[in-house]
């Protein structure tokens, strides 16, 4: 632990200097207002230990990351059955390509592109009262934290400029495989992108995935620990899109990342740590969160390969 400590703390002042070549997402207009030098780590161990640095208070969108949470609940609704709808396959495309979907009859490649996202936001409405209630609930009991918000300035942002995520999902709702109001899933696809977040709440919040499935300062059980296995596969495969290998290669963690700068990265058994750094290369990944996970599993000798 002492080590991990140390090696945070020694990595946070290199990364003074990183020299960022990223540029922020503008192309959801609200996104285009954040201090783009904003710069937090947090990492959880399962012990509930926490170790923060930076601006890792600082609440930021959560954008793609909720996918993983979405998931989470269709998963522990439909069973293996979700796979009838969305497959677990690398998609190699950026997230929000038209490409594959047309070729593969409406079913999307995985959960985390925005088409897979968009169906799993699909499923929860078939099957919850209040699906925006339920996702926000999650979360905060996930990071024992009410203070977690959805950012209505954020949500209508996204949605008046979402042109590419309404063609996903009537080219998918001509394929039968959207069954609801398509205006009801995006807005619940766009609210659950929007929530705000720190990284402290974060690392808190994806714990459970570094321990097989169970809260480990709840001990509530979230997934069963097969299926934690799977959604950490998926992410490590799936998390970072067209750079998902890149990730693998340089990481190796499970992990997934948000337009909105934030990292979320889980070693099995060890910790789960989010970094937040707006700048984003062009695969819409945070340049210096991926460089400075890099570095961390570097020093410490200790991905999961
Ligand atoms: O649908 C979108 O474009 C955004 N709400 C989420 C995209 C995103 O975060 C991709 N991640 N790197």
């Amino acid at each position: 632990m002492d080590k991990i400590k140390e090696t945070l703390h020694q990595l946070f002042d290199d990364f003074q200097n990183f020299e960022d070549k990223g540029q922020k997402a503008t192309y959801i207009p609200e996104l285009a207002h954040i201090d783009e030098d904003l710069f937090g780590v947090s990492l959880s161990c399962l012990d509930g230990m926490q170790i923060s640095l930076g601006d890792a208070t600082t609440p930021f969108s959560l954008q793609s990351i909720s996918k993983v949470l979405s998931l989470v609940l269709a998963y522990n609704i439909l069973g293996e059955d979700l796979w009838k709808r969305v497959d677990v396959e690398p998609s190699g495309d950026t997230f929000n390509s038209l490409i594959l979907l047309e070729l593969e009859m409406g079913i999307p490649r995985n959960p985390f592109i925005n088409a897979g996202a968009i169906v799993v936001a699909d499923i929860l409405i078939s099957h919850l009262k209040n699906p925006e209630e339920v996702f926000l609930k999650f979360i905060q009991e996930l990071a024992q934290d009410t203070s977690i918000q959805y950012d209505l300035n954020i949500f209508h942002s996204e949605k008046s400029v979402a042109y590419r995520n309404y063609s996903l999902i009537n080219l998918m709702k001509s394929f039968g495989n959207i069954h609801n109001d398509i205006d009801k899933v995006m807005d619940l696809y766009f609210m659950m992108c929007s929530v705000s977040i720190t990284c402290q709440q974060l690392s808190k919040a994806f714990l459970f995935f570094a321990n097989d499935g169970t809260h480990p300062l709840t001990q509530q059980q979230i997934l069963i620990p097969s299926r934690n296995r799977r959604i950490n596969a998926i992410m490590q495969l799936c998390g970072f899109y067209d750079e998902a290998g890149e990730f693998a290669y340089r990481v190796g963690l499970p992990g997934k990342s948000g337009v909105g700068g934030g990292i979320i990265a889980i070693h099995p058994g060890l910790y789960a740590v989010t970094v937040f750094s707006p700048k984003l290369n062009k695969k819409g990944n945070s340049t210096k969160g991926m460089a400075f996970l890099e570095r961390l599993t570097s020093e410490l000798n200790n991905s999961i390969f």
